[in-house]
């Protein structure tokens, strides 16, 4: 019995081996998050196995027949068997604290010059400020192989910031700052998650992460600054990418396709260029039919200056 049980555990530890549980990871410190997560799901297992196994094998085993109405046979406690199994999880508890304080230390860990992004959050909705640039953006972009810190608030609920590629996960906490230090490896498109349920609009809370070469993020830099610095459509086309309205809204210019808001291609076909800027400032004044109110954030109208609103309505 002991043999098939243990061709059994092995088999399925094989097939769990084989199949890809977590994403791609793209990020240094997902390498040690990702040892730290399958040290505590083996040993998790094991126990979950070994306990499971032994009450399956005793109900089986020792079930009193439908005509005996006896008492079961006295026991006095034993003392080896309560050592062990109050010193084998003391280990393993122990082991697992240490183990993760190691991978803490090491994920937390930045040179004394490094980078700054300031991730701000609200019901729902990601922004992204780069001090050195004095730029905010909708989507989070991050040059490769470079460690950076991500200072992280939040203007309203508790939110969380999450990346699964990166493994990073940070909640997002109004009146204190949190961190996160993540170095990406690969570049490509990722999404930034809200993993706190924070309201109606918990789950349309995403926002992009680019991850590309330093050069082209450097010309990401100096092209943001110029579209801000231009006015106009220009800086309104700009703002629309930066702030994320193409995560709610599609826009045939702006290539965004999402359906979590009006399709606005529709919704501002023959409107008045005061009935945009209140869409923009005061987003429940008018409901499109089919949507519901509260889910846009209100405060548009204060995050940008009166010449980018200007610039934004142009646009649209
Ligand atoms: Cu913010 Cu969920």
């Amino acid at each position: 019995m002991v043999l098939v049980g243990a061709a059994v555990g092995a088999a399925l530890a094989l097939v769990a081996w084989l199949i890809p549980w977590l994403p791609r990871p793209a990020a240094e410190e997902a390498g040690a998050i990702d040892n730290a997560f399958w040290f505590v799901t083996v040993v998790c297992v094991v126990i979950f196995a070994l306990v499971a196994g032994v009450s399956v094998y005793a109900v089986w085993k020792f079930r009193a027949p439908p005509d005996d109405l006896e008492d079961g046979s006295p026991i006095h406690g034993h003392t080896g068997l309560e050592i062990v199994w109050t010193a084998v999880p003391a280990l393993l508890v122990t082991a697992i604290s240490v183990y993760s304080g190691i991978v803490l230390t090491q994920i937390e860990d930045i040179p004394d010059e490094h980078r700054v992004v300031e991730v701000s959050s609200q019901q729902f909705a990601w922004s992204f400020t780069y001090p050195e640039a004095e730029l905010t953006s909708g989507q989070l972009t991050l040059p490769v192989g470079e460690p950076v810190e991500l200072k992280i608030t939040s203007k309203d609920v508790i939110h969380s910031f999450w990346v699964p590629e990166w493994r990073m996960k940070q909640d997002a906490v109004p009146g204190i700052e949190t961190r996160l230090v993540v170095t990406p490896t690969e570049t490509g498109e990722y999404s930034v998650i809200c993993t706190e349920l924070c309201g109606l609009g918990h789950a349309t809370m995403r926002a992009k992460a680019v991850v590309m070469s330093a050069e082209e993020f450097e010309a990401w830099l100096r092209e943001q600054e110029e579209a801000a610095a231009a006015g106009g459509t220009t800086q309104g086309r700009q703002l629309f990418t930066s702030l994320g309205c193409g995560s709610c809204h599609s826009l045939a210019d702006a290539g965004t396709q999402a359906q979590v808001g009006p399709d606005l291609d529709n919704a501002l076909r023959g409107k008045e260029a005061d009935f945009v800027r209140e869409s923009i400032v005061n987003p429940d004044a008018e409901i499109a039919q089919g949507f519901q109110s509260g889910v846009m954030p209100g405060d548009y109208g204060e995050r940008i200056s009166d010449e980018q609103l200007d610039g934004l309505v142009e646009y649209l």
